[in-house]
């Protein structure tokens, strides 16, 4: 779970400093440490320590290291705690190659005791820096470097994207992926590869996804691509990005999660926009064709998906809410007539690629929906549906879930559609779903920030709904817990009463989530029960709304049916952890311990 990034240009430049852009593009994946290697006048440069990469960069002074090659890294600790000597690049014994790598390489162990034996000393706890030192091997029995790389990368199991550059091939940086998503962009005159599309942008429009079991090299002038041995064309597979630079960058905002919660109108408006009848027409028939449907993810993707299956029961049919990495307790009950539907916005998240990859190996079909173009899940999914909210670069997902939710009702629709139930008043909301999300954020961007003063000074809080209401009270605590690192707790409103309320004295913060209105009549009995308790009483209620006088703290949304009101009942939300994050000094597009995309089990 780290960023990676290599460039080959043709002639000498600052490398340093186009390295250190390209950590702070990809920072999201990690960031207790960052590194850089540069080819330069014959040698190799190696800058790298613990930190954030502004801080690392500026007290190494990336931005004078020139050059032509170079690749670079940004940090999520597996193996090895962050420190100096387990920052990326690794190095050989030699010190003329240099790698980078996102990933794990599962028998490490056993090729660092095959090195060491041969005299190889190691100066990190990494699993890493066996590839540097297979390379240095192989080059001492006469291999070339190039031919170095593909033996090594023959020998190394487990999940990687590496970018590597060698005194001895100095124009290229040898790259191979497995699991971990990398990316070629193609340049005039030079090449790129990164861990993302944002920090290809970059460079250029024109990127080639790599696929699992293929390596290569990016020189000045090309692209060289292998996969067991034999070279692979690349030809057709180069893609025009839609997305520019700009839009990946912060536009002005003073941080990620903010601009990416104010741009969800436009994001939604993207996805409905793209939306197409044929295709949604074409997954409802394979859910209609399942025997069991199943849904997939993890954290936000997993509570959209949530959103979906309790959509389906008001047309009485039952889908499995699963969550990814606990796929493996279902394994043998996947049946080749099920239908799983697989929520991520990277794509590449391993757990639910693996939940994916399980439920096809028992001849089942996988519906992903997925925020990234040609992403691993998409590639080996049956079907794709995208959702279209650009790139989100706050670790927190905010737009990625509105979108997720946009689409999965469009699903919904198509699904009721194909079972000849009236779905004019749901296919109203979706429309305008983006429009009631800016009205949301208008509404409640002022009163997020005032309560967040009182939220700021609590150590725990309760979310509570019913019914289609539980996903959006799951990800608002889930919100508050990971950037503001309050101990916040979603439950069903009836199940509070076993256990959660014990907690509850006054000033403790409940929210309400009010978006079923089917729940409204209990939802109001428990919030009797906390007021008796002292509890400082919130919640998200439908605009002009009784309900206001029975709360101390109330955001309004507008009214639409259950299933959209999801999307848009969650802004506050998201805006009421944001401001209680900043208002404790937490960094919400860096929370700790977390990275953007978890691809590691
Ligand atoms: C990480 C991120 C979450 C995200 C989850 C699933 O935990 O921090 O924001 O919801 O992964 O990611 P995916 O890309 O599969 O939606």
């Amino acid at each position: 779970m780290c960023g990676i990034f290599g460039i080959a240009l043709s002639s000498d430049a600052a490398l340093g400093a186009i390295l250190r852009r390209a950590l702070e593009r990809l920072e999201y994946r990690g960031y207790d440490s960052a590194g850089i290697a540069v080819v330069s006048s014959g040698s190799l440069v190696v800058r790298k320590d613990v930190g954030k990469v502004a801080d690392v960069a500026r007290r190494h002074g990336f931005d004078s290291v020139r050059g032509r090659t170079g690749v670079a890294h940004t940090r999520w600790a597996t193996h090895g705690k962050p420190s100096q000597a387990n920052a990326h690049p690794h190095t050989d014994c030699a010190g003329r190659i240099a790698v980078v790598h996102n990933g794990i390489i599962e028998n490490y162990e056993e090729l660092k005791a095959e090195l060491a034996a041969k005299g190889h000393v190691f100066t990190s706890e990494t699993d890493t820096e066996v590839f540097a030192h297979l390379m240095e091997e192989y080059e001492r029995e006469g291999l070339s470097p190039w031919d170095a790389f593909r033996k090594a990368v023959s020998r190394i199991r487990g999940a990687y994207a590496l970018a590597v550059v060698d005194l001895g091939e100095p124009d290229k940086v040898f790259f191979a992926r497995n699991l971990s998503p990398l990316i070629v962009g193609v340049g005039d005159g030079y090449n790129v590869v990164a861990s993302d599309i944002p920090t290809i942008l970059d460079h250029t429009k024109n990127a080639l996804p790599l696929r699992d079991g293929e390596y290569g090299y990016i020189s000045p002038a090309g692209v060289y691509i292998e996969r067991d041995g034999v070279a692979v064309s690349i030809s057709g597979r180069v893609q025009q990005v839609p997305w520019s630079a700009e839009q990946a960058l912060r536009g002005g905002y003073p941080h990620f999660m903010l601009k990416e919660i104010h741009e969800q109108p436009e994001a939604l408006s993207s996805t409905i926009a793209g939306l197409e009848p044929r295709r949604l027409a074409e997954a409802a028939e394979m859910l209609l064709n399942a025997r069991r449907i199943y849904v997939l993810g993890a954290g936000t993707s997993y509570y959209a998906g949530l959103v979906f299956q309790l959509g389906l029961t008001s047309y009485k049919l039952l889908a499995y809410p699963i969550i990814a990495s606990e796929y493996a307790t279902y394994e043998g009950v996947f049946d080749s007539d099920d239908v799983a539907i697989a929520v991520s916005q990277s794509g590449e998240t391993i757990d639910t690629i693996k939940a994916a990859r399980a439920v096809k190996e028992r001849g089942a079909k996988v519906i992903a929906i997925t925020n990234v173009v040609a992403s691993t899940l998409a590639r080996e999914s049956d079907y794709v549906l995208y959702t279209r909210a650009g790139p989100e670069i706050g670790v927190a997902a905010t737009k990625t879930f509105t979108t997720q939710v946009a689409l999965l009702t469009a699903l919904h629709i198509a699904v009721g559609r194909a079972l000849g139930i009236d779905v004019s008043a749901e296919e109203s909301s979706l429309k305008r779903l983006p429009d009631v999300v800016r009205r949301a954020i208008e509404l409640n961007e002022g009163s997020a920030k005032a309560l967040a003063e009182d939220v700021a000074s609590s150590k725990n809080a309760y979310y509570l709904s019913r019914g289609l209401g539980m996903p959006v009270a799951l990800e608002g605590a889930l919100k508050l817990k990971e950037i503001a690192y309050i101990h916040a707790e979603a439950y069903p409103a009836g199940e509070s009463k076993h256990g959660p309320i014990a907690l509850v004295e006054e000033k403790f913060p409940v929210v309400f989530v009010f978006s079923d209105p089917s729940a409204k009549e209990k939802l109001l009995n428990n919030v009797a029960e906390m007021r008796a308790r002292d509890a400082l009483l919130i919640g998200v209620v439908p605009k002009g709304d009784d309900l206001t006088k029975k709360l101390k703290y109330v955001f309004e949304v507008p009214n639409m049916d259950p299933m959209t009101n999801a999307a848009s009942f969650v802004v506050p939300l998201q805006l009421l952890a944001y401001y209680t994050a900043v208002r404790l000094g937490r960094d919400p597009d860096k929370p700790r311990n977390l990275a953007k995309t978890v691809t590691v089990e």
